[in-house]
């Protein structure tokens, strides 16, 4: 059979190379896809990014089924068109996805169902949000209500600070209609973890817990990033801590949309708060899998993806048992120059090294042309490792990065360094 991927990230290139992996697949399609995806030849890009013509495509080729990476093209209403039109395909419809692509709806739902969460306000209007934020005091956190790339929240340590996103979004309109209104919540302390599932409107199957590292510098220092690294399985999230989260996050959320007449399908990735005394909060939403978590989580899944994915379309995921490599995989990115302000683009890459049993390198913003690889994104490369500890996983993946070069390569040396610093790891 033939598969379609939508998308063009390290997420999408680790999707990609584990529906190829299967002997029903002959050929996944991605579009647009990137460099990686070009270099394989299980894989072929498509240039084609409109959900209409991207329908048109699927019926020619007679394409199996579809599954989508990106938010952009789920909040756009890529799963109801493709419906519409008979065409399989694994996402949430716009409606759905709303638990991402507005933090105000996301907020006022959690709030209807008891799901916990940060206390939060949301406000249209200027003065109202600066009052607010006296009234409430720092650290405070500032979101813009619609999608913004990454760049929507403000983690505000000054009174100053917040007032400043505040005007940023509001006032000065530097998200457009994503910033027209802000949510300000809550600071909450503790660990991040991605809790990630697939949903079939019923049944919830929980994929391996992950971590990722949003910001840039090393210590989780600098400015908030898309995630460069992410490694699983996170040890924060323990059997009980995933039996709880499942009891009071994921399927009050998967009931709550069914009650609403909103059924949610498509990878659930509750973004987790998990504080000292071990209460795990919600953060965020997002209605698709992480990156890059996707490729650590992607390396470890072992088994035929392709039927885990067609069963979630036919909502028989209940039968279905994942199996895991009991290693863990960790991912580490390499970003392109001035990454995560404005990423320079066009430098030659060279030296990834071909894939082996306990190493791979995924592909997010490079090009082929010419036989030529070159960055095109602010995320280049995420480099997975797998090993039986995380310090392994990390010894492997940095030797890999090693023989990897770009002119202004940046990426963190100390991804995994919470869970290595835990016992037994
Ligand atoms: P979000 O896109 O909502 O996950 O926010 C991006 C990042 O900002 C999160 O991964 C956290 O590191 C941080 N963040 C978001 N909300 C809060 C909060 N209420 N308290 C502390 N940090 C937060
Ligand atoms: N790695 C975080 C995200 O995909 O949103």
């Amino acid at each position: 059979m033939k598969l379609l991927v939508v998308g063009s990230g390290g997420r999408e290139h680790a999707l990609a190379w584990k529906l190829a992996q299967s002997p029903r697949v002959q050929l996944v399609y991605v579009a647009p896809g990137n460099g990686g995806t070009a270099q394989d030849d299980r894989l072929r890009n498509v240039g084609i990014t409109d959900p209409n013509t991207l329908a048109d495509f699927v019926e020619q080729e007679q394409i199996a089924f579809t599954l989508v990476g990106p938010e952009q093209p789920l909040a756009a209403g890529i799963v109801n068109i493709f419906r519409a039109r008979g065409l399989k395909i694994f996402g949430p419809t716009r409606e759905a996805a709303q638990l991402e692509s507005s933090k105000d709806f996301a907020k006022a739902f959690m709030k209807r169902h008891a799901i916990p969460t940060a206390e939060y306000e949301t406000f249209p209007d200027v003065a109202a949000a600066h009052a607010y934020i006296d009234a409430k005091g720092a650290p405070i956190v500032i979101k813009a209500d619609g999608l913004a790339a990454g760049k929507g929240v403000v983690v505000a340590q000054t009174l100053e600070e917040a007032h400043a996103a505040v005007d940023m979004m509001l006032s000065d309109n530097k998200l457009g209609d994503a910033g027209a209104r802000v949510v300000i919540e809550e600071f909450l302390a503790g660990e991040e973890a991605s809790f990630i599932v697939m949903v079939d409107g019923k049944h919830v199957l929980p994929l391996a817990s992950s971590q990722d590292h949003k910001r840039l510098l090393d210590g989780d220092q600098g400015p908030n990033t898309g995630g460069m690294g992410a490694y699983s399985p996170a040890p924060i999230v323990t059997p009980q801590m995933h039996a709880r989260v499942m009891r009071e996050i994921i399927l009050p959320t998967v009931r709550g949309m069914e009650q609403e007449g909103i059924r949610f399908t498509g990878f659930l990735y509750a973004g987790l708060m998990i504080d000292a005394q071990g209460n795990p909060k919600t953060l965020e939403f997002n209605c698709r899998m992480g990156d890059p978590e996707t490729q650590p989580i992607m390396a470890r899944l072992k088994g035929d993806f392709s039927k885990v994915v067609e069963a979630a379309i036919a909502g028989t995921l209940d039968t279905v048992d994942l199996e895991w490599d009991r290693r863990t995989a960790l991912g580490v990115v390499l970003a392109a120059h001035n990454y995560p302000d404005a990423p320079r683009k066009g430098d030659f890459i060279s030296g990834i090294p071909p894939e082996t049993a306990d190493a791979v390198t995924f592909h997010a913003g490079t090009t082929l042309a010419d036989g030529k690889l070159t960055t095109s994104g602010g995320r280049v490369l995420c480099v997975v490792g797998l090993a039986d500890s995380v310090r392994s996983a990390q010894s492997v993946a940095y030797e890999a990065i090693n023989h990897i070069s770009f002119d202004g390569m940046q990426y963190r040396r100390d991804i995994g360094y919470r869970a290595a610093n835990r016992k037994h790891s």
